[in-house]
């Protein structure tokens, strides 16, 4: 049986748009891919995060601080989801690496939030990744891909469907130097990736139908980022 990490972005997740409905489709759609692959779900923040570590900054608190606030939250989101998937899922976000290993044995479908502060949820998709021996990584975003530049400010940018892993890594290092919230990976998770080996692919984590494509390794329209 292969395995899979797929990592959610809040953005996808919990946007305040028809939630429910989303969240529902998502649940049935694993619940039934669970019978082929072995899952493991990492679930982001999205703009709750954000409006807490806002707020919170704003009142004095560090950044550390912060980012617990913020793993707090992702682990909010994974339970509507562990909520939706029921009896097939580990009943909690899983904190930890070895839960989430441990927590495998027993339940087709694992999900967890964050772990420590200094990285995003991204990070620790690749890290789970690497301890469960996936045979791939989804990144379930708000974009259809990896583009050349910021797809949302440049309308010429174009999506590139294959990318090498040190690719990636400059496009997240350069993304990131630029400052704005839009980086498409996390450069530790592109690091940790890369030096594992792990085919990651990025798919509009919205589009179930191009999501299913992605997690059962078929052709999708995305990006792949591989050796
Ligand atoms: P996300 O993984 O959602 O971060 O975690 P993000 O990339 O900023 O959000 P999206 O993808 O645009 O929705 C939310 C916040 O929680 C903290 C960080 O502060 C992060 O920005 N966090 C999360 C950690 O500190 N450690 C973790 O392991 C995960």
């Amino acid at each position: 049986m292969q395995t899979v990490v797929i990592s959610i972005g809040g953005s996808i997740l919990v946007p305040d748009d028809d939630d429910k409905s989303y969240i529902t489709e998502l649940a049935s759609m694993l619940n039934e891919l669970a019978d082929k692959y072995r899952l493991f779900v990492v679930v982001g923040g999205g703009k709750i995060a954000r409006y807490y570590i806002k707020l919170g900054r704003s009142l004095g608190a560090d950044e550390s601080y912060l980012d617990d606030v913020g793993i707090e939250v992702t682990r909010l989101n994974a339970r509507m989801l562990i909520v939706a998937l029921g009896e097939h899922a580990y009943h909690l976000p899983a904190k930890t690496f070895d839960e989430a290993l441990s927590a495998s044995k027993g339940h087709k479908i694992v999900i967890m939030g964050g772990t420590h502060p200094g990285h995003t949820t991204d990070a620790v998709s690749a890290m789970l990744g690497e301890r469960v021996g996936a045979d791939r990584l989804i990144n379930a975003t708000s974009v259809d891909g990896v583009y050349t530049a910021d797809p949302n400010k440049f309308p010429d940018a174009e999506r590139l469907p294959r990318l090498k892993y040190d690719e990636l890594l400059k496009i997240c290092l350069k993304v990131e130097g630029g400052a704005g919230p839009n980086v498409v990976f996390d450069p530790l998770g592109a690091k940790i990736v890369a030096r594992s080996n792990i085919e990651t692919r990025v798919v509009h984590g919205r589009n179930l139908a191009e999501l299913k494509k992605a997690i059962e390794g078929q052709d999708f329209h995305g990006t792949i980022i591989s050796e």
